[in-house]
């Protein structure tokens, strides 16, 4: 039974790891509680584990036989699994996979990690930060450079339980079932209980980060104001902005990702304009300074909710973050033709890192003289550009930038 969890563990962290799947998509709803502790423990404590590995072992292992190694470590470490447990495990294991041969190689590192025959890298050890905090120094390095004094701050910030929902229905309705909830600007924090979840079933609520929902707030709405929203999926602000009376066109890249637009807004019962599949760095003609609002919610590195996807810290690498900056100038550049004169453009990321925010408009701005900066009204101080940082309470980290077309 427990050499089965081993297996699929395995398998998961294999796709992680090797073929970079997202592990949203691979924990499905029948994974066992064992499995689920195993991998986001794994994950959790990657760096670690890597490092003690490394240190153990004479020469650097596979990536499989790596994983097969951290599964192990895990439980001896973690989980307080017994050493002969773990080993009959691992045994089964290597005799499923066909891979006997590196029987003895895998019960002597397995045996030492069992006898702590290591010591985790201390304050001046270059890999310090990385194994403190579960991230590739590379972008420990980037928070550092843009937050001298804060960055462990942000990077460390800790997990909040409870969770940012959009209400589409009467607030006593969320009372009800949260008497708890915290009311903000745009809907509530609550504990994501069963009342709550099924409020969002029946699109009387929706799940959205409580920044997510101020980039929507932040566009003041009239009615029919003609929006478009060039990266939709899934369909959030989208949504929130049609629910305020604006006509929206939701667009996005992806096929798949335009069914989720379609049917978030069936869930919520919001008519959007019209939704296109359609690559937001290609020109459209009839667009042409056509919008009153043309909204550009980025695909970018993710990492001002780094809490919530693992998997998403890991697998980033330098090149990605700068290729997502470029994509994102690209976008922008494309974008600003659809903007009418006296239009906003306005441009938001889920993240904290100046490539991806501050520069990127700042390049955006000398090639285009006819935008300037315009003063966001929200409350909290600006002069066009807000960059939220997750400070533990609620808030993730997020960018919103306004610039108006002279
Ligand atoms: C941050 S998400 C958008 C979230 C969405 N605005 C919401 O509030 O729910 C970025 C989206 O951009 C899409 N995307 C990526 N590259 C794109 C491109 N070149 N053109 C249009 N959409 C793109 C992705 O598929 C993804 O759905």
């Amino acid at each position: 039974m427990v050499n089965n969890s081993y297996r699929q563990s395995y398998d998961i962290l294999l796709s992680v790891l090797r073929d970079k799947t997202y592990l949203h998509i691979l924990m499905k709803s029948n994974t066992s509680k064992h499995v689920a502790k195993i991998v986001f423990g794994v994950m959790d404590k990657y760096y670690e584990l890597d490092y003690i590995i490394d240190n153990l072992a004479d020469k650097k292992p596979k990536l499989n036989i790596k994983i097969i190694l951290m599964i192990a470590g895990y439980s001896i470490l973690y989980l307080e699994t017994p050493i002969n447990v773990v080993l009959n495990n691992i045994h089964e294991f290597l005799a499923d996979i066909g891979k006997t041969g590196v029987k003895s190689f895998l019960d002597a590192l397995i045996r030492k990690m069992d006898n702590r025959e290591f010591s985790l890298p201390n304050k001046s050890n270059k890999h310090y930060l990385e194994v403190r905090y579960n991230m590739p120094s590379f972008l420990v390095g980037l928070y550092r450079k843009d937050y001298p004094d804060t960055f462990e701050q942000i990077i460390d910030v800790p997990k909040l339980n409870r969770v940012h929902i959009r209400a589409n229905c009467d607030d006593s309705l969320i009372l009800n079932a949260d008497e708890t909830a915290i009311k903000t600007l745009t809907g509530y924090y609550v504990n994501n209980n069963k009342e709550i979840a099924m409020l969002s079933l029946m699109g009387q609520i929706t799940y959205m980060g409580y920044a997510s929902t101020l980039v929507a707030e932040s566009i003041k709405v009239t009615k029919d104001m003609r929006i478009l929203d060039t990266c939709s999926a899934p369909g959030g602000k989208a949504v929130m902005l049609a629910s305020k009376g604006a006509k929206v066109i939701a667009c996005d890249i992806h096929n798949h990702r335009i069914e989720l637009i379609t049917d978030y807004a069936k869930r919520m019962n919001t008519k959007l304009h019209k939704i296109y599949q359609i690559d937001a760095t290609e020109y459209v003609e009839r667009w042409d300074s056509w919008f009153d609002v043309v909204l550009v919610d980025a695909p970018c590195s993710g990492l001002g909710v780094i809490n919530k996807k693992k998997d998403v810290v890991h697998n980033r690498t330098y090149e990605d973050i700068l290729s997502l900056a470029s994509l994102q100038q690209d976008i922008l550049q494309n974008a600003k033709n659809y903007v009418k004169k006296g239009g906003l453009l306005v441009y938001s990321t889920c993240t904290v890192f100046s490539i991806e925010n501050q520069n990127n408009i700042a390049k955006f701005l000398e090639t285009n003289k006819d935008f300037t900066l315009e003063k966001i009204e929200l409350p909290f101080e600006n002069n066009g550009e807000i960059q939220f940082l997750p400070d533990g309470k609620g808030m993730e980290g997020f960018y919103i930038c306004h610039l108006k077309r002279n």
